[in-house]
C-alpha cells in the first residue's frame, strides 16, 4: 500500500496535489511520502520483533538526507558503500555505531576514515581488505569490527546486473575459502571478527534463493564457533523484491518467520539492509508532456524526464507503471512514453495503455523512490532534478533542482601558459 492516489480525479501524494506540487517548483520531480517510508519501516521491522534487530537501511537506494533523516529518527542505522555515503548517513543523524560499511573496493582512505568515526563493521570482501583494514587500525592504534562476506553460491534468480551470490559474482568470499580466510583474521591484532554477512541480489520475489543461503551462513557459523571464532552477529543483507506491475514477492512478515526459524538458535544480533522495500513504492516520478509525436507506426509521448533522471528503465530493461496526473474516461490507447534523450534506449514504456495526453499534462512513474534519484546524473547536460517529499497536508523541497550556472561551474577551461 502507498499514499499516492487520486482525489476528485487528480492523483495526490498523501494529501497533496501532485499539480500543486508541478505548478510549484516546475517539472520533473520525485515526490516521496513520508508516511509511505513510516509504514515499510514499521512493517519491516515489527516482523523480526522477535530477536534483536538491527535495520540498515542501504543508503544507495535513496540518499536524499531528508529520507535518511526520517529512517534515523525511526531506529535505522545505515548499510553504506562509501566514504559519501557514511558522510550523508552522518549528516543526517544517524549515529556511527548504527553504521555497517560494505563494498569490494573501499579505498585506503575511506577505511581511514570510517575507523576515525567509529562505524560498527566493515563487512569485508576479501583477505586483501582485511589486511588493509589490519594496517589502518593499527596505525590508529584500534580495533577494526569486522564481518566477512559470504558468498554463499546460490542463484538469487533475479536480473543478471544485480545478482551477487554466484561463485561468478565478484562479490564476497567464495564459500570454499570462507574458513581459510576467518582463520587468518587470527594473525591479525587488530581486527576483532564480530560476525558474518551475506548478500545475495536485489529485487529478489521468490523465497527459496534466501533460505538456501541462510541455511548455509546458519551451518558456517556453527562452524566457525567451534573454530573460536566469536561470531555475535549476522548481518543477511537486502534484497527482498518489491511489486513493480505483476510481481509477487514475499511478503516481509513471510520473510522474516522464514529468517527467524532458520538462525534463531544462534542468539546472534541480527542485521539487515533493505533499501528497495523501504523506499521503492515510497517515490514517484512526475513529469510533463512536451511533445505528442504521432507516426505511422507508433505515437511517441515524450516527456521531460529521461534516462538520466530515471536509469532503471535504460539500464535493466525494468518495469515502471506509468500513469496519467489527471484521471480520465477517455478511452486508453496504445503509446510508447519516451524521454528527450539522444538514445534509443531512453524509453520508459513502449505499448503502454494510456488515456489521451497533450502537450503540459503531466504523467507519473510509478516505483520512483528506490535507486531513482540517486542513480541519476547529467547526461545530455540536463541538471539534476528536484526531489520533495510530503506529510499530509503539506510538502517541502528536499532537493533543489540544480541550476545550470551550477551545473557549469564545475568545469574549468585551462589557461596555458606559453
Ligand atoms: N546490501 C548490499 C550489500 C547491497 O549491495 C544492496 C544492493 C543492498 C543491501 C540493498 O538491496 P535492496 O534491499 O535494495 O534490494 N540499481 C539496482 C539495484 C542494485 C542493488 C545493489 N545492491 C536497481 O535499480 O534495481
Amino acid at each position: 500500500m502507498d499514499h499516492f492516489n487520486y482525489f476528485d480525479g487528480s492523483l495526490c501524494a498523501e494529501n497533496v496535489p501532485v499539480v500543486k506540487i508541478a505548478n510549484d517548483i516546475g517539472t520533473p520531480f520525485y515526490v516521496y511520502s513520508s508516511a509511505t517510508i513510516k509504514r515499510h519501516y514499521d512493517v519491516f521491522s515489527q516482523a523480526f520483533k522477535a530477536i534483536p534487530t538491527l535495520i540498515c537501511f542501504a543508503v544507495k537506494a535513496n540518499s536524499n538526507l531528508a529520507v535518511l533523516n526520517l529512517l534515523g529518527s525511526l531506529g535505522a542505522g545505515a548499510d553504506t558503500v562509501s566514504e559519501g555515503e557514511i558522510r550523508r548517513a552522518r549528516a543526517a543523524g544517524i549515529a556511527a555505531e548504527k553504521i555497517v560499511f560494505s563494498g569490494v573496493g573501499k579505498s585506503r582512505d575511506e577505511i581511514r576514515y570510517a575507523l576515525g568515526v567509529g562505524i560498527a563493521q566493515f563487512n569485508v570482501e576479501s583477505r586483501e581488505e582485511l589486511d588493509m583494514i589490519n594496517e589502518e587500525a593499527e596505525i590508529l592504534g584500534m580495533q577494526a569490527n569486522i564481518a566477512v562476506r559470504v558468498n554463499p553460491d546460490v542463484d538469487a534468480k533475479t536480473h543478471d546486473k544485480i545478482s551477487t551470490g554466484r561463485k561468478t559474482d565478484k562479490f564476497g568470499v567464495a564459500w570454499e575459502d570462507i574458513i581459510d580466510v576467518y582463520e587468518f583474521t587470527k594473525t591479525k591484532k587488530n581486527l576483532n571478527v564480530v560476525g558474518v554477512t551475506t548478500h545475495i541480489g536485489s529485487q529478489l520475489t521468490d523465497i527459496k534463493p534466501f533460505k538456501q543461503a541462510f541455511e548455509r551462513i546458519k551451518s558456517l557459523v556453527i562452524n566457525l564457533r567451534e573454530n573460536g571464532h566469536d561470531i555475535r552477529r549476522l548481518d543477511l543483507g537486502g534484497g527482498l523484491g518489491i511489486p513493480y506491475g505483476r510481481e509477487n514477492p514475499p511478503s516481509p512478515e513471510e520473510y522474516a518467520s522464514m529468517i527467524v526459524e532458520t538462525i534463531q538458535d544462534l542468539n546472534c544480533q541480527l542485521v539487515l539492509e533493505p533499501g528497495r522495500l523501504i523506499v521503492g513504492n515510497a517515490g514517484i516520478l512526475v513529469s510533463k508532456v512536451i511533445r505528442v509525436k504521432d507516426t505511422k507506426d507508433r505515437k511517441f509521448i515524450v516527456i521531460d524526464a529521461a534516462m538520466n533522471d530515471l536509469t532503471r528503465p535504460s539500464m535493466y530493461g525494468s518495469y515502471h507503471e506509468i500513469i496519467t496526473v489527471n484521471q480520465s474516461e477517455e478511452d486508453l490507447e496504445a503509446v510508447d512514453i519516451v524521454g528527450p534523450i539522444c538514445e534509443s534506449s531512453d524509453v520508459f514504456g513502449r505499448d503502454r495503455q494510456l488515456s489521451p495526453v497533450a502537450v503540459d499534462d503531466l504523467v507519473a512513474l510509478r516505483s520512483a523512490g528506490a535507486y531513482g534519484a540517486t542513480m541519476s546524473s547529467t547526461y545530455n547536460s540536463r541538471p539534476l532534478i528536484a526531489e520533495v517529499i510530503v506529510k499530509d497536508n503539506d510538502y517541502k523541497i528536499i532537493r533543489k533542482r540544480q541550476s545550470y550556472a551550477e551545473l557549469l561551474g564545475q568545469d574549468i577551461i585551462p589557461d596555458w601558459k606559453e
